[in-house]
């Protein structure tokens, strides 16, 4: 019997799970090597996936004692006019069905419980109205400047109907990257399916359950468009939909559309964050799409500081990329981030034990972060700046 097998069978035994860590591990039991490489999985040699950590470790943390500060339980943020009650936002991620059946509405439920909000990928296993259905709270919309504007209008004003307050436009797919590890392990647009892989997956009995009982892998919102019937065409059709011509009159008609906040996400430029702003966007989100498109790009925690000095309070700046530990996030708010998105880490939390993991990785980072805060002697979050850190080098 394998690993995988018993710990499907015993459950994948992450209520052990300490950490962010802790849940990666138990995940990549949880799932088949085809869905792990599409979560881990970055472009080419994954230089950007490991360079966006080590990010991390070129700032220390200082450390101030005996400063007298009560405990403190509010790390409440403000961001898109939203009180959220820990600055980390969830990140849009496709197909998360494919991670565990209950996909993206567990995810927005999960959010909800934590007191913050996910971003739905336009590239989502549910649609927006289903996640609408399935919530209480609004949560933000994210979509592509895809080729067919009619179908884009068409999405922006169903997740207005449903009352998404924000809308993320992510920049940074004029094509896909190239996601050597997913081609590797047969996941593509139909899968290649070997005996080897099916036994992989089947070895998986939860997993397997979920996903034939459910099927929940298709991009339902061009499902729904169109009327496109077959599983599989969804997901090639929105691979036809990228464009490689890309400019800012594509990203100031969706402005014109939209009746709430915008976001331009995928910017790693200052020049094209003051860029963003001039076409009205109310922010940008600092990402290099977790190191999965441009192998060899900037760490996103590099690329903040400049950009965070180039917005200059006109707008809001949130950065995603490596973000792992209460720490990171510390670091990332001293460099001038207003809050934190995070997407790998709830993808672990629901592999390994579905909405409630999720809850459980959130409820790890913001105890870390509190814990963080308290050592260091902030007081508040507003209180971090960069005269909290000290750069010394090195990395990972
Ligand atoms: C499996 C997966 C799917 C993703 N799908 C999307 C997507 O549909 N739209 C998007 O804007 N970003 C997408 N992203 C990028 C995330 O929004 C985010 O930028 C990235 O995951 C942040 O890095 P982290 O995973 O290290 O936290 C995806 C990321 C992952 C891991």
């Amino acid at each position: 019997m394998t690993a995988s097998f018993r710990y499907q069978l015993r459950g994948t035994g992450a209520r052990e799970a300490r950490s962010v860590e802790d849940y990666r591990r138990f995940a990549r039991r949880a799932v088949p090597r085809m869905v792990w490489a599409y979560i881990e999985g970055g472009a080419e040699d994954m230089r950007t996936v490991a360079a966006n950590r080590a990010a991390f470790d070129r700032w220390q943390l200082r450390q101030r004692v005996l400063t007298g500060h009560p405990a403190r339980d509010d790390l409440s943020v403000t961001v898109a006019g939203e009180t959220l009650d820990v600055p980390i936002v969830l990140a849009p991620t496709g197909l998360t069905g494919m991670t565990n059946w209950r996909g993206e509405a567990a995810v927005a439920r999960a959010a909800e419980r934590s007191g913050t909000r996910m971003v739905l990928s336009s590239a989502a296993t549910y649609s927006v109205e289903e996640v609408a259905a399935a919530t209480t709270a609004h949560h933000w919309f994210q979509l592509y400047p895809w080729r067919d504007r009619e179908l884009m209008g068409s999405l922006m004003a169903r997740a207005a109907r449903v009352g998404a307050p924000t809308l993320v436009v992510t920049v940074d797919v004029p094509i896909h990257g190239g996601r050597e590890l997913e081609l590797r392990h047969g996941m593509g647009t139909p899968p290649v399916l070997t005996p080897a892989r099916v036994l992989d997956a089947a070895v998986r009995p939860r997993w397997w359950y979920g996903f034939f009982r459910y099927r929940r892998v298709t991009v339902r919102h061009l499902e729904d468009e169109g009327g496109v019937a077959a599983a599989v065409r969804s997901v090639r059709r929105q691979a036809g939909l990228i464009r490689v011509d890309l400019g800012w009159d594509d990203v100031a008609w969706m402005r014109d559309q939209w009746p709430g906040r915008l976001f331009v996400k995928g910017i790693l430029d200052p020049e094209d964050a003051v860029r963003a702003l001039d076409v009205g966007a109310d922010g940008v989100v600092v990402s290099n799409h977790g190191g999965r498109q441009l192998d060899g790009t900037v760490p996103s925690l590099d690329a903040l500081p400049a950009i965070a000095a180039a917005v200059a309070g006109r707008g809001e700046v949130l950065i995603d990329g490596g973000v792992r530990r209460g720490s990171d996030i510390v670091k990332a708010l001293c460099l001038g981030a207003d809050a934190v998105c995070v997407g790998r880490p709830f993808l672990y939390g629901l592999a390994a034990r579905g909405e409630d993991g999720v809850v459980d990785v959130l409820r790890i980072l913001r105890t870390e972060l509190a814990r963080t805060m308290t050592l260091m002697g902030v007081h508040k979050l507003n209180d971090l700046g960069p005269a909290w850190l000290v750069e010394t080098g090195g990395g990972r």
